[in-house]
């Protein structure tokens, strides 16, 4: 575990789940318990290789967490790290815990063997673009395309 501004950064364990959740909940207006039942069981109670689940806690409480994992050859591309979901409770956002979370986990990224990080944004989400923005991402060389299936 290591320290920061009484912030420290650990592994998540089965019994954060239901505090994932809730914050999850509070930053996307959306419940998705299925989705974090399912995301515990990979990345928490049997994590795969290069798969990280972190928590950040401040006096005994969840204040943040960030979830990713390395990929390789997805979309021809050689090995790098995804970020899937970052997330700060409300009350101890702009206190740097979104860039320590992303930090800690670009460091397990690297201990992978992997010298890329990668997300993806909605387009009508600017808080996150600022933040990813802010910690040095830029457009990368893949783009997104879609259809709908109707
Ligand atoms: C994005 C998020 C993780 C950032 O966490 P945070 O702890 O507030 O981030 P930091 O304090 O480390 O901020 C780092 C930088 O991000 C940018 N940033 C953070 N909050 C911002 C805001 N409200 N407006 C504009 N830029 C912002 C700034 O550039 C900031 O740098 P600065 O402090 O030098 O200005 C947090 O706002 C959050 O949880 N948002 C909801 C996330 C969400 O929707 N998750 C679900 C989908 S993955």
């Amino acid at each position: 575990m290591t320290e920061d501004n009484a912030v420290a950064i650990r592994n998540a364990r089965p019994e954060d789940i239901d505090t994932v959740i809730r914050l999850d909940e509070l930053g996307t207006g959306l419940a998705k318990p299925d989705y974090w039942h399912d995301i515990f069981a990979g990345y928490v109670r049997q994590p795969g290789a290069g798969r990280f689940f972190l928590i950040a806690e401040a006096a005994g409480a969840v204040v943040g967490f960030i979830v990713g994992e390395t990929r390789i050859w997805e979309f021809g591309s050689p090995s790098c790290g995804w970020v899937f979901a970052v997330n700060v409770s409300p009350e101890r956002r702009e206190g740097g815990i979104g860039s320590h979370l992303l930090e800690a986990i670009c460091e397990r990224f690297r201990r992978s063997g992997v010298d890329t990080v990668r997300t993806m944004i909605s387009r009508r989400d600017p808080l996150n673009l600022a933040f990813f923005r802010s910690q040095g991402l830029t457009a990368g060389p893949y783009i997104e395309l879609e259809r709908r299936l109707d």
